[in-house]
């Protein structure tokens, strides 16, 4: 294990962050909990968390600010100084959706959080006293303060891209899903009563059935959020709701009515064959929300809903 990786695992086990983190995190899930506030952090009307692309704005801003101020020479001072305030401006919107991802961690993620949330407030608030000090002509401290703030900027984004490639945070849990793309059996018909929902297999992937009169519903099982059981949720108004944070999915198309989530549910074709429930990987033309997305994954199919017969 290499000398970043055993920092990461130290990091991941301090548990003496968890003293800091709990309290902090009922706060921020008391702050996200409106539906408006949930959907716009989340990124669930964008189809994407809004998070990582957010956080481009800060880091390009400040990293251009500080090659300004290596290379620039006094013409380009006005232009540093301005970017300093752009990435002071713009990194309120980032905390924030950043506050409302790591909302929903648990453990070491959770920890890791915690530092890369420390890390980069340190990184705006030497940003801002580097703003101060140039505002008042003091540009040797604003241009040393800039570049401990880069500093720390690097290793909040360091701690960032380990939460997100190394474990995975905030990633499209259905995304390596093979979908059957063939009618495929999953219950007898009897099996599934008027006004029920249950899990299902069809072909080594879980699928979500939900019964309304004359018309079955299907979608993926799993979370695209941090892959709840959607089976163990609660449907109202032909949605279900995810059991471990709160997002609701649309049978009808799997789309997002309420974030976290924001990466829709895969939803299926369903039909009555011989006395069973078939299922296939619906097209995505016939789906409003995806088709606004584009396809998540070339051989999807486009969204039908088959009434029993
Ligand atoms: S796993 Fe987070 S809302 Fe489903």
């Amino acid at each position: 294990m290499n000398m970043p990786h055993r920092t990461m695992r130290r990091v991941e086990e301090a548990e003496a962050l968890d003293g800091y983190a709990k309290p902090l995190a009922k706060v921020a899930q008391r702050a996200v909990r409106p539906r408006i506030v949930r959907n716009l952090l989340s990124g669930a009307k964008v189809g994407h968390p809004l998070h990582p692309p957010l956080t481009d704005v800060p880091i390009g801003a400040w990293s251009m600010s500080a090659l300004l101020d290596l290379m620039g020479g006094r013409e380009s001072e006005p232009a540093a100084d301005l970017l300093v305030k752009v990435g002071l401006v713009t990194a309120l919107p980032t905390a924030l959706s950043g506050f409302n991802d790591w909302s929903d961690t648990l453990g070491a993620d959770r920890r890791v959080g915690l530092v890369h949330a420390a890390a980069n407030s340190a990184a705006l608030s030497l940003y801002a006293a580097s703003a101060v000090a140039r505002a008042r002509g003091r540009r040797g401290k604003g241009k040393a303060l800039g570049f401990a703030g880069l500093g720390l900027m690097a290793v909040g984004g360091y701690l960032g891209g380990h939460l997100s490639f190394a474990n995975g945070v905030n990633v499209n849990r259905t995304a390596w899903e093979h979908e059957p793309e063939e009618w495929t059996p999953v219950l007898a018909e009897g099996e599934l009563a008027d006004g029920e929902h249950r899990t299902a297999e069809a072909d080594g992937v879980d699928v979500l059935l939900y019964r309304k009169g004359a018309t079955i519903y299907a979608m993926a099982a799993t979370c695209s959020h941090m892959g709840g059981p959607l089976g163990e949720g609660s449907v109202e108004d032909d949605c279900v709701t995810c059991p471990w944070h709160g997002s609701i999915f649309r049978f009808a198309d799997g789309g997002i009515e309420r974030g976290p989530a924001s990466s829709p549910q895969p939803h299926y074709e369903t039909r009555i064959q011989g006395g069973r429930i078939e299922v296939r990987l619906a097209p995505p033309e016939l789906s409003a929300e995806q088709g606004e997305q584009g396809t998540r994954r070339g051989h999807r199919r486009p969204l039908a809903r088959t009434p029993a017969s």
